[in-house]
């Protein structure tokens, strides 16, 4: 499947619940938010409350990430608030597995996030137990950054291990993604388009979610015709 996840990172932030209803419009799958702590990356942004809060103000999925240090100990409030994706970064967790099992135990989606200079390898043993890899494919802590082209030959080595191994697990891929380059990331095995600049300093935030919503839908149809040919 390919969804398109628009990051509110880059809109106004004393607007936040008007970004996520623009992510409605457009009808875009679920809304990225990013958890930054001042310490994992520099900048502080928010933490589980304002995730309540904008639980309240939309029925899209929320997909959380956290970029902070000692992940565990704020896994509980995120899932309380209503996380329905839940990735932390295994550069900062000493506890991958136990942090894993915290939020699959909730029946929400789990995600291990990478930088982009962490090696696919890394995760062999607990591939299998994740919902989703976030591939961070620029250096996390701020929005409208360059995409980092080396970061492509991981992807496409990730979702063939994925796919060798036959799991369910999908590829959400995090920097500098836009409408050009999006088809050409769906093809080498991203599922999950994230999308913070691209989106939110559009004239038409809208209109760009629609463009690669259809982007997405054209995916999931040539997907689906390939499933039922075989
Ligand atoms: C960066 C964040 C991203 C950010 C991406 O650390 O994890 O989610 O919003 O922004 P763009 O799409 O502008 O690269
Ligand atoms: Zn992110």
């Amino acid at each position: 499947m390919f969804y398109i996840a628009p990051s509110i990172l880059s809109a106004d932030f004393s607007r936040l619940a008007e970004a996520v209803s623009l992510a409605e419009k457009g009808q875009a799958d679920m809304v990225h938010l990013d958890v930054m702590d001042g310490h994992f990356v520099p900048p502080i942004t928010f933490g589980h409350q304002l995730v309540s809060a904008l639980r309240e103000k939309t029925r899209l999925p929320l997909n959380v990430h956290l970029m902070v240090e000692n992940p565990g100990r704020m896994i509980p409030l995120f899932l309380e608030a209503g996380a329905d994706w839940l990735s932390f970064h295994l550069e900062a967790s000493r506890h991958i597995h136990r942090d894993l099992n915290l939020i699959k135990e909730a029946g929400c989606r789990a995600g291990l996030a990478l930088n982009p200079a962490t090696p696919i390898e890394l995760l062999s043993e607990v591939l299998d137990d994740l919902d989703f890899v976030l591939i961070m494919t620029v250096n996390p802590g701020w929005g409208g950054q360059k995409f980092i082209p080396a970061t492509r030959n991981k992807i496409q080595r990730l979702s063939r291990l994925i796919a060798e191994k036959e799991l369910p697990t999908l590829i959400a891929v995090d920097g500098g993604v836009k409408i050009d380059n999006l088809a050409s990331l769906f093809e080498i095995g991203m599922n999950i388009a994230i999308c913070g600049s691209s989106v939110y300093e559009a004239a038409d935030p809208v209109a760009i979610i629609q463009k690669m919503k259809q982007i997405a839908e054209e995916f999931n149809r040539k997907h689906s015709g390939h499933i039922k040919s075989e």
